[in-house]
């Protein structure tokens, strides 16, 4: 396990464990910061619900000994070798006496607790047993009266958790990563929050001031009060990793700015639950319809097993794999560097030694097959592909994903080059894009449609629908993207007229 501030593992089984168990340290200067906020609000004590190393009690220690009042420690842990940790990082026995092991979200401890602070563990939904996600989704329904959605991860629920537990006038700190705000659930768990407690502030990093530098997240601080809701709340984005100024500004009571590292601003509570509260208010270009008024979004195909069905050429051509059985295909964004996908560029691909042929089998008997196809695949049944976690859901395992060409594709995750391509090369994509399907089908209507996907003020609106994470990586989903606001002047210029039913009915994607 790792010390406050030590690096994370970038990759490796070291890293794998933390994610299971969710545990990344707070580094002090966001620790003392979030604190700070709780002892702003008069409080003579804390309680961590996931004490880990002991990031907020050093926290709360450090902020004594420079003249706050006495703070009396309270928390729980699941793991009793993070209290050791947490005894290395300077913790004494007397520090711990309050801590409990135990469960924060089955076992939860009496409460209620005038201060909560904490960075709950981040473990996402795939990585929780089936039998705690329904106890996590029933205990969510019934506290805030509809079940979220089955993608919250932990955090959430230990938000929910916490808030319960938060007494009268109490005050709440929590570092949670920014899907607690952009997932699909996001609305639901704001409306609650929103209209049940009072919102005071919100804080973001830029990517250079990441708390968590080598951990892919976008992460949020969240500042909440149980006292009666108000109509707006402080929004302020960090912008200096290690910079004092933060609890500077929380211990003040939102009252001392002293540098540049910070410049909040007032934000109406509506809007920024309704925006999402980790991505900046809408900027007003997005003042006309939809994409989905334009075209309909489909993700790429999911082989179930690209090192087997996207080929080289030299390899299609080794097996004899007859080419009705072949289609230009795509895997990889790098693979498509610019804006363009032409014949050229899978020609490039394929002299540096890039698949871009996808065997696509349908779903007759394998006997059926041209004897090239059939030795190909048993030599794929050989391998144990019919048990790979997707195929083995197929009817047969080998019956490939259809999907028509899409004229433009959208590159939906990275950091700076979330970007549309136009697809002049016929080539189908792997789940590395998205399929854009114009909802008419003549090459001006396509073309005019893309200049106004790749102008400018339309990237900079994907970060109204899509999710964030390390770095300043975002990443938009199918349906998400269908949401992507336009902006209205760049219709009008680009005379970008919605379809008509008429014309829905003659595309070639069928739609
Ligand atoms: C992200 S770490 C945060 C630790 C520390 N508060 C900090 O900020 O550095 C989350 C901690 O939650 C603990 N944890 C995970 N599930 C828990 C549960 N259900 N109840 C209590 N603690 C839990 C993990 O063992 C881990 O130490």
């Amino acid at each position: 396990m790792l010390e406050s501030g030590q690096s994370i593992p970038s990759s490796g089984p070291d890293r794998e464990k933390l994610r299971e168990k969710g545990q990344f340290w707070t580094p002090p200067w966001v620790a003392e910061a979030m604190v700070g906020y709780l002892l702003a609000g008069g409080h003579k004590s804390i309680f961590d619900p996931a004490i880990g190393a002991g990031a907020f009690f050093n926290a709360a220690k450090s902020l004594m000994a420079e003249g706050a009042s006495r703070i009396k420690l309270l928390g729980t842990e699941l793991d009793p070798k993070a209290l050791k940790q947490a005894r290395q990082n300077g913790l004494s026995d007397e520090d711990l006496a309050a801590v409990e092991i135990r469960d924060f979200i089955s076992d939860p401890p009496e409460g209620p607790f005038e201060a909560i602070v904490a960075n709950p563990p981040y473990i996402r939904h795939h990585r929780l047993a089936a039998h705690t996600k329904s106890f996590l989704k029933s205990y969510g329904a019934r506290l805030i009266g509809s079940a979220l959605d089955g993608r919250a991860g932990l955090h959430v629920y230990f938000l929910l958790r916490a808030l319960e537990l938060l007494a009268d006038d109490g005050r709440l700190a929590f570092i949670v990563p920014a899907d607690t705000c952009e997932g699909i659930f996001a609305r639901t768990l704001w409306r609650w929050i929103s209209a049940n407690y009072r919102l005071d502030a919100v804080v973001t990093f830029s990517p250079e001031a990441s708390p968590f530098p080598t951990v892919d997240t976008n992460p949020i601080i969240l500042m909440l009060a149980k006292r009666p809701p108000g109509r707006e709340f402080l929004c302020a984005m960090c912008e200096e990793a290690e910079t004092p100024e933060l609890k500077v500004w929380t211990l003040s009571g939102f009252q001392t700015i002293s540098g540049n590292a910070l410049s909040p601003r007032r934000r109406l509570v509506s809007e920024a639950v309704s925006t999402g509260l980790s991505r900046a208010p809408g900027n007003g270009t997005g003042d006309g319809p939809t994409l989905s008024a334009f075209a309909t979004i489909m993700r790429g195909i999911a082989t179930g097993a690209n090192d087997f069905f996207h080929l080289t050429r030299a390899r299609a051509e080794e097996l004899a794999i007859p080419q009705e059985f072949l289609l230009p295909a795509v895997a990889r964004t790098r693979d498509v560097p610019g804006h363009e996908l032409t014949e050229q560029t899978l020609d490039e691909l394929e002299a540096a030694g890039r698949p871009t042929l996808l065997f696509s089998p349908d779903g007759r008997p394998l006997d059926r097959f041209p004897g090239a196809v059939q030795r190909y695949l048993r030599y794929g049944e050989d391998a144990g592909l019919p048990d790979r976690v997707l195929l083995s859901t197929r009817r047969p395992w080998y019956k490939m994903e259809v999907r028509p060409v899409p004229p433009i594709l959208f590159a939906y995750l990275g950091r700076r080059n979330v970007r549309f391509i136009r697809n002049l090369a016929r080539a189908v994509p792997l789940t590395g894009f998205l399929c854009v399907y114009p909802r008419r089908n003549e090459a001006q209507f396509v073309g005019k449609l893309f200049e106004v996907l790749s102008h400018s003020s339309t990237i900079a609106n994907l970060a109204v629908v899509g999710k964030s994470y390390g770095g300043g990586a975002i990443k938009v989903e199918p349906r998400a993207l269908e949401r992507l606001p336009l902006a209205a002047d760049l219709i009008q210029r680009a005379k970008l007229a919605p379809p008509s039913e008429q014309d829905q009915l003659t595309l070639p994607w069928g739609r």
